[in-house]
């Protein structure tokens, strides 16, 4: 059972009963190199799984934060099933199949989670929808009374799933955005009741001015609804979901994979899949030729000890981001140390993957569906690498496919 957050640069420990302790509290505007992880105190399970349940954040309840923050004020796990369904109650576990024209292409079975199928077309949901838990949990607990806004930096999936996420609850949204945001993803916004704010470059203002109002915002006294660690470590406790979805679901078809495929972004997929699957199958972090900040980290963090405590000078931002699979754009990968440690624990690695396998993994996932964005059929990319490189043999893989084609 979850028992607490612990800052994994500086130790600074938080129970779980606190409410909306969504950073680390030694977090400053000048040191933002904090983030927090969940503390499990590996108890024994008491409630038994129901293989029958489709509700991911109802049959993995007593794993999560959410559960755990409501538990501790004493609301009945009866309450906290009723909580579920009511918030999260459009989830369902989302098929993990093999994929015959990816496993004919790839020459080996090739497995895929098929996230398209989630809820707003994407993994992104899982993440956000873990905040909202514990957003009502506090509020029928009376920890608050007035709802401060909701606010996110994207112009992608998470931005959509935030929109949705936050109409089923009517809880305001203010979406951060480039002005160069398509208007046909602003009227998918509008259409759920956010708040979209464009945000212009400012001369000679260095970083992304939409992550600079989103900061702002939060410093404000809004929520931070992100799908980013560092500004939110809620986000990773329903991302785990993901994780412990495909570990059952391998053991019910009896697969032994030899690697598991992630894209990485921002990471915060990566770092929960990676902790909800647990270390029995290598975690491959996938980035693309043309913004592979975790890559380079990575190999800048190999030379030193204790690299969590050099993260200004380790993870640096990427120039000039580029490619296709523009979901996978952040110029820093936030939760690099939880995937550096996942890939430590699970013997795994990092692949950077050339613009042209981007395109062919883009070409042969939507051959036969299902409609996948380049961003979320970037995994398979990595396994395409690999098999260039002779370095799979023939056992399967399984990969991640996410972002509905727009
Ligand atoms: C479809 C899809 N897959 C994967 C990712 C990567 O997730 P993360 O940013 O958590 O690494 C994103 C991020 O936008 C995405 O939209």
């Amino acid at each position: 059972m979850i028992v607490g957050l612990r800052c994994v640069v500086c130790g600074e420990e938080i129970e779980i009963s606190r409410p909306c302790a969504w950073t680390c509290r030694q977090a400053t505007t000048g040191d933002p190199y904090h983030v927090l992880e969940f503390i499990d105190d590996q108890a024994a399970p008491v409630i038994e799984i129901d293989a029958e349940e489709q509700n991911p954040f109802v049959r993995y309840r007593e794993r999560m934060g959410w559960w755990a923050f409501a538990r501790s004020h004493g609301m009945s796990d009866a309450d906290t099933v009723d909580i579920a369904r009511s918030v999260a109650g459009s989830f369902a576990i989302t098929p993990l199949q093999r994929h015959a024209h990816l496993s004919e292409s790839l020459g080996r079975a090739v497995w895929a989670k098929n996230e398209t199928a989630g809820v707003s077309g994407s993994h992104k949901s899982r993440h956000l929808v873990g905040i909202m838990l514990h957003l009502i949990v506090a509020e029928q607990l009376g920890l608050f009374t007035k709802r401060e806004t909701l606010a996110i930096s994207s112009c992608g999936n998470a931005a959509l799933a935030a929109a949705e996420v936050a109409a089923g609850q009517r809880w305001p949204l203010e979406v951060f955005v480039p002005t160069w945001m398509d208007d046909a993803f602003g009227s998918g916004l509008d259409e759920h009741g956010a708040k979209v704010n464009r945000c212009p470059r400012v001369d000679g203002v260095a970083g992304d001015p939409a992550m600079a109002a989103f900061r702002d915002a939060v410093r404000a006294g809004a929520i931070p609804f992100s799908v980013q660690g560092p500004a939110n470590a809620w986000c990773l406790d329903g991302g785990r979901t993901i994780g412990w979805e495909i570990r059952d679901q391998l053991d019910a078809e009896v697969v032994e994979a030899q690697a598991m495929y992630v894209q990485v972004g921002g990471g915060a997929l990566a770092s929960s899949l990676a902790h909800g699957l647990g270390s029995s199958i290598p975690l491959v972090v996938v980035q693309a030729e043309g913004c592979a900040p975790l890559d380079r980290a990575l190999r800048a963090a190999s030379q030193i000890d204790t690299p969590e405590r050099h993260w200004r000078e380790i993870m640096t931002p990427w120039e000039s981001p580029q490619s296709v699979a523009d979901g996978i754009l952040d110029d820093e990968t936030y939760d690099w140390i939880s995937i550096a440690r996942a890939l430590e624990r699970s013997g795994g690695r990092s692949v950077v993957a050339s613009e042209s396998n981007i395109e062919k993994a883009h070409e042969i996932v939507n051959a036969m569906g299902p409609p996948t964005s380049a961003t979320g059929a970037a995994g398979v990319a990595g396994a395409l690498t690999e098999i260039d490189a002779g370095r799979l043999d023939d056992r399967p893989i399984v990969v991640v496919l996410s972002g509905a084609a727009r």
